[in-house]
């Protein structure tokens, strides 16, 4: 009777996790491995102590010991978990008992290391990352009911015996959330960036000022959240001339984005905030009027697009605008990086602008074969922000837009017009982020049956299998490859109005992209992806998760 119901209890799961996990697919690692070595048998973790290096950071130690907690409650066995003594990275496997998180300074700082044998787990990393990402595989392998948080009965908690060596292919390994579009809690914000270190991604860039809604509080101009975080309708066809006359919006407090900021470094992410500019400022311009070439009125917009309105930069107060905001970022954001948006910027208010104009002239601005006047004007502006950012220790990064007439040195250009503006700029000696429409933009609907509602309107489409198969250094030669920084997926969110909506359009395609992130290319092998990432799927239902149907024969699972 009992094994009658055990499985039955697999079989609703759909996963496999009741039965011995003796190969490397089985194991459900995602991104997949540097490489893995199965051992035989398996280590019991039921009330396993957990041992780490006394130096570890208090967000390491942390983390551990929310995995010791959970498996805790699993398990209904109590375990310790305390500062290791006596031991060391270079302590042999074979004299441990237990979980054992132990420092080794000569690791990258990404890197990690788990043996385990019958009797322990011993985990090497140098620092917070390393062991996070540990963390993250060791969850993996466990089964998937540890997210259940209550006790669990007929689950083998074992790990199976094996030695996993892994560490990142590229560097930056970014997941964009447009907040603009739609609005997006502090809960909600926290439960996407849950899922991207779930799947070693530590770059969260979030977007937070449109011309549909500023979203994030700046003391000395109030009226960006008073009246530019809200706007009188949305759009909600392909029919830009429609909106449902609903007042839409909200904001984050700074309080907000220093717990949002706080958090994600608990989960290895570092937040880059893009302050888009000098296009996509409606409303910024909705709320200081005076920040574009007419003086206005304007108005947070109610449709999706391209706005021909954006800032006015031939007049002084603007960029003392912007650098005062860029004062108030800089104090919340600790990211090296700061993104400075830069798509999509119409030059055609600054054409009738005699303040844009007479700058152009002041400048000593000409059109010629490498930009227009427009071009060149919006060069100046990069440039002046890029400078005052520097001033502050920061970096700049820009849509691949910021590439066309002359972008100043140190830049890193953001490559999402396909793949050819991060080939022209690696090739000029920029870095680069490869965030290539093609294959990264996460708001394209999964395949043309998709009828889940608002994302219907999606027009293209990104299969799953196309994200998987994207190569980053396609047609670079070696040179430009040492400036591919690295991969970055966007979620915008125009026609994505909840949470339901937006875990539907990530999932399961973050999982393609963390391999693409992570992953050695030759490592890569979508058979074997998609037979691990079924085995995902039973978290995501556990932890509310809602997710595109894998393949055919899951689509009855689709909600
Ligand atoms: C973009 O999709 N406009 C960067
Ligand atoms: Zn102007």
């Amino acid at each position: 009777m009992k094994r009658l119901l055990l499985f039955a209890l697999t079989l609703a799961l759909g996963s496999s996790c009741l039965q011995a996990k003796t190969n490397e697919t089985d194991l459900n690692i995602i991104p997949q491995p540097q490489s893995i070595t199965m051992g035989k048998g398996s280590f019991k973790v039921k009330g396993a102590n957990f041992n780490y290096d006394s130096s570890l950071e208090g967000r390491t130690i942390k983390a551990i010991a929310a995995l010791a907690d959970d498996l805790y409650v699993a398990t209904e066995k109590a375990s310790s978990i305390a500062g290791a003594t006596g031991v060391s990275a270079s302590t042999p496997l074979g004299s441990l008992k237990g979980f054992y998180f132990l420092k080794d300074g000569s690791m990258g700082p990404e890197e990690y290391s788990i043996e385990i044998n019958g009797k322990a787990a011993k985990v090497t990393a140098s620092g917070h990352n390393g062991f996070l990402y540990a963390l993250m595989t060791l969850r993996q392998m466990l089964p998937a009911e540890l997210f259940k948080k209550e006790a669990v009965k007929g689950v083998d908690w074992a790990i199976p015996c094996c030695t996993i060596k892994d560490s990142p292919r590229f560097a930056y390994r970014g997941l964009l959330l447009d907040v603009a579009r739609h609005f997006y809690t502090v809960e909600q914000v926290k439960k996407f960036l849950d899922l991207a270190a779930y799947y070693k991604v530590n770059r969260f860039h979030w977007h937070l000022t449109e011309d549909q809604g500023w979203r994030i509080e700046i003391k000395k101009y109030p009226y960006l959240t008073e009246i530019g975080a809200f706007r009188s309708g949305t759009q909600t066809t392909y029919d830009r001339n429609v909106n449902d006359g609903k007042r839409y919006g909200g904001y984050y407090t700074q309080d907000q984005i220093r717990e949002v900021v706080e958090y994600a470094n608990g989960l290895g992410i570092t937040v880059i905030p893009e302050i888009d500019l000098p296009g996509h400022m409606l409303g910024a311009m909705a709320s200081y009027p005076w920040l574009g070439c007419t003086g206005g009125p304007y108005q947070v917009w109610t449709r999706w697009g391209v706005s021909d309105q954006v800032l006015c930069v031939g007049k002084e107060k603007t960029f003392e605008f912007l650098f005062d905001v860029l004062d108030e970022i800089c104090e919340l954001f600790p990211s090296e990086y700061i993104h400075i948006g830069g798509d999509e910027c119409p030059k055609t208010s600054w054409e009738k602008c005699p303040a844009c104009q007479a700058k152009m002239d002041e400048l000593g601005i000409k059109e010629d074969e490498r930009g227009t006047r427009g071009q060149k004007l919006q060069n100046y502006v990069t440039k002046r922000v890029q400078d005052y950012l520097a001033g502050k220790g920061r970096k700049i990064i820009g849509w691949d837009e910021v590439l066309e007439g002359d972008l100043a040195e140190g830049a890193t250009v953001m490559s999402w017009r396909g793949a050819k503006g991060g080939k022209i700029a690696a090739g000029r000696g920029f870095d680069v982020i490869m965030s290539p429409n093609s294959h990264c933009y996460f708001d394209y609907r999964e395949d043309p049956s998709d009828d889940c509602v608002g994302v219907k309107f999606s027009r293209h489409q990104l299969p799953l299998e196309k994200v998987y198969s994207y190569d980053p250094y396609e047609d670079l030669d070696d040179t430009a490859k040492t400036h591919i920084l690295g991969v970055q997926a966007n979620v915008w969110t125009e026609y994505i109005h909840n949470e339901n909506e937006l875990f539907y359009l990530t999932l399961p395609r973050l999982l393609a992209l963390s391999e693409v992130q992570w992953s050695a290319a030759e490592a890569r092998d979508y058979g074997r992806f998609l037979a691990k990432a079924k085995g995902h799927l039973p978290v995501f239902d556990i932890l509310g998760y809602n997710y595109h149907p894998l393949v055919e024969p899951d689509r009855k699972n689709s909600k």
